[in-house]
C-alpha cells in the first residue's frame, strides 16, 4: 500500500477531524475503556483550528493510495525544542508503519533540537512506538478529573500572594518562568493564549510583591476541557491557582489536570476537592530535557510536554 504524506490543508478540516476522533475513540473502546471525545466529531475541529492558528504549514496528514487521510501529527517549532502532537493513525490502518513516519517527520524538522511530548501511560502502542523512536520519559504527571459545583469554589488562602487575570504585560514573566522551570521558551503559545478574545482561554498569573511565582493556562471546548499549561514555584501556589481557575472558568464542568506524581500533598487537596485519578501521561524527549522544577502542568492543547 503507497502512503504519501503531505502538509494538510484547509479543506481537509472536517476529515482529520472525523480522523483524530475515531481513531481515539477507538483505541481507548478497543481497550476497555470510555470514549475520551465524547462530543460529536466536528468539535475535534477544534484542534485543526488552534494549530492551523499556532503552526500554519506544520500540520502533516498521510494519504493512501484512493486518497483517503488515514494518519495525522501536528509539529510545533518552538524557540528551544519541536512539539509533538496529537497523533493518530485511522485504526483500519494501525500497525503498517503510519505512525513511525510521522514521526521521521518530526526527527526532520526538528534538526538539532529536542523534540518533546506527552504520551498516554495506558496505552503501550505509543510508548512503544516512541520508545522505537528514540525517546525518553523523564516526568511522570496523573490526570486528575474535578468536578467543579456550579456555585463554583470556596477558594484555598494558603500563601501570601495573590492570583489574578493575566495582562498582556505578564509575557515576559511568564516566558521567564517557563524558562526557569521547565528549560523551554515558547512566545507564541503563551502570547495565544494572553491575546485571545473569544473566552475559549483563560490565563491566571499567581502575584507577590509585584513578581509573577506562578501561571495557569485553561481552555473550556466540548473537545478539550482542561487546567495548563502552567508552572508555578510550588505546591500551595498551584493549588491557589487551579482554585482560581476552576471557579472563573469551570463552574459546573468537570476539567482534567495534570498533576506531578512527586506532588503528593497538591494532589492529596485535588482529591480532598472531590478529583479522580483517570489516566497518567508521561513527558517524553527526544535529545535533552531539563528536569521539571517547581510544579509543571503540561496540557495536550497545545501539546507540551
Ligand atoms: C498509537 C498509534 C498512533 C500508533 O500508530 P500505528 O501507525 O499503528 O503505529 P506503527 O505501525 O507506525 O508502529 C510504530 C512502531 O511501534 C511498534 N509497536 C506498536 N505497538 C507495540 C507494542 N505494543 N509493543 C511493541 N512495539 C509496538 C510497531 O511495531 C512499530 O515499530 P517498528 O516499525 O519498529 O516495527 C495508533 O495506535 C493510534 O492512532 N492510536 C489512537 C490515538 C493515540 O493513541 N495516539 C497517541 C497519543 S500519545
Amino acid at each position: 500500500m503507497e502512503i504519501q504524506l503531505q502538509v494538510a490543508q484547509a479543506q481537509d478540516r472536517s476529515e482529520i477531524a472525523a480522523l483524530i476522533h475515531g481513531s481515539t475513540n477507538a483505541w481507548y473502546r478497543q481497550h476497555g475503556m470510555g470514549d475520551i471525545f465524547s462530543a460529536g466529531a466536528e468539535s475535534c475541529g477544534l484542534f485543526v483550528d488552534v494549530y492551523q492558528q499556532l503552526d500554519a504549514g506544520h500540520h502533516w496528514i498521510a494519504r493512501d493510495e484512493q486518497g483517503a487521510i488515514c494518519g495525522s501529527c501536528f509539529f510545533h517549532p518552538r524557540e528551544t525544542h519541536l512539539g509533538l502532537g496529537i497523533m493518530n493513525v485511522h485504526p483500519d490502518y494501525f500497525g503498517r508503519g503510519i505512525a513511525r513516519r510521522l514521526l521521521a517527520k518530526a526527527d526532520e524538522l526538528a534538526g538539532d533540537l529536542p523534540v518533546r511530548l506527552l504520551s498516554s501511560a495506558l496505552n503501550l502502542d505509543s510508548y512503544s512506538l516512541y520508545q522505537r523512536g528514540g525517546f525518553t520519559p523523564y516526568a511522570l504527571y496523573q490526570d486528575m478529573a474535578i468536578p467543579v459545583p456550579s456555585q463554583g469554589l470556596e477558594l484555598p488562602r494558603l500563601t501570601r500572594g495573590q492570583v489574578r487575570a493575566a495582562r498582556l504585560d505578564d509575557l515576559p514573566a511568564i516566558l521567564q518562568l517557563e524558562r526557569e522551570l521547565l528549560g523551554i521558551e515558547r512566545q507564541r503559545d503563551i502570547a495565544y493564549f494572553l491575546n485571545d478574545t473569544s473566552g475559549l482561554w483563560r490565563v491566571a498569573v499567581w502575584e507577590l510583591d509585584g513578581r509573577i511565582g506562578g501561571y495557569l493556562a485553561s481552555v473550556a471546548h466540548p473537545a478539550s476541557r482542561m487546567l495548563g499549561p502552567g508552572c508555578c514555584h510550588g505546591e500551595e501556589i498551584a493549588l491557589e491557582l487551579l482554585g482560581w481557575m476552576l471557579d472563573h472558568h469551570h463552574r459546573g464542568a468537570t476539567p482534567v489536570v495534570l498533576v506531578p506524581t512527586p506532588c503528593s500533598a497538591l494532589s492529596q487537596a485535588v482529591l480532598r476537592w472531590g478529583g479522580r485519578i483517570c489516566e497518567l501521561h508521561i513527558a517524553q524527549v527526544k535529545g535533552q530535557a531539563q528536569p521539571p522544577g517547581g510544579v509543571v502542568m503540561p496540557s495536550f492543547l497545545p501539546e507540551s510536554g
